[in-house]
């Protein structure tokens, strides 16, 4: 829910923690952006490191094809490939308690749960958004559950770019750091993380 400013998303982009959709535009032969989300370094406001899945962002006329489960899955994927979950430190997301669009990705597409409210401070949040009479934006805040990463791998075992959601199917571009050449092992990797994650 925080803003990130354009040198933030460079930044990540750089860094290889900006993951995003594209389409083919057919008459120009070009390629678009449709929809990205990032993880990204944060911290927990009483001190120690965190990690945050946000960003999330569908153009308008490409929701419901599953593209926002789609970058989810992938962004969270990498992320734990390229940063294995350590004891204590978790990767949450935080949305407007108003914002109705990403619960049922985050919490069935995505193993997110909610585990609370949390109110950021507020020069890290966009204007506009709806203040309650305190003049705060209150967010719900989720915790991913590092056991969805088997569930992760069984899809990404599948995945050829092909997304399907409520409205249909469609295939996408997608900038994968892990996928091209060490699938197997990504995969491999993804259900000992979600295996070790179980047995405690
Ligand atoms: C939230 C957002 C990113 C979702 O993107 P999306 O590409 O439409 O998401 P998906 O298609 O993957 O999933 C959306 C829905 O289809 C469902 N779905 C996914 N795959 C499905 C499938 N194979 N069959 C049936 N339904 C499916 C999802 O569970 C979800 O259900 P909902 O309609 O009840 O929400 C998009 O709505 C958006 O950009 N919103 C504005 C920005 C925003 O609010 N971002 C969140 C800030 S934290």
């Amino acid at each position: 829910m925080a803003s990130r400013t354009s040198n933030e998303l460079n930044q990540l982009a750089d860094e290889g923690s900006l993951l995003v959709a594209r389409a083919n535009d057919a008459t120009t032969q070009s390629e678009y952006i449709i929809g990205m989300c990032y993880v990204m370094e944060g911290e927990e406001p009483e001190g120690g490191r965190r990690w945050e899945f946000g960003g999330v962002c569908v153009s308008d006329e490409f929701r419901g094809y599953g593209i926002g489960s789609a970058l989810g899955v992938l962004a969270i994927s990498s992320h734990y490939l390229y940063e294995p979950p350590q004891k204590g430190e978790r990767l949450i997301a935080h949305v407007h308690k108003d914002n109705s669009l990403p619960w049922h990705m985050l919490k069935v597409q995505l193993g997110f749960v909610q585990v609370g409210q949390e109110t950021p401070p507020s020069e890290v949040v966009p204007p506009g958004l709806r203040r309650n009479s305190k003049g705060e934006v209150v967010g719900d805040l989720y915790e991913f559950r590092i056991s969805t990463l088997g569930r992760f791998a069984d899809w990404l075992e599948t995945f050829d770019g092909r997304v399907e959601g409520r409205n249909g199917y469609l295939t996408t571009n997608l900038n994968l750091r892990f996928f091209q050449a060490y699938r197997a092992t990504a995969i491999q990797a993804l259900r000992q993380l979600a295996f070790s994650s179980e047995a405690g």
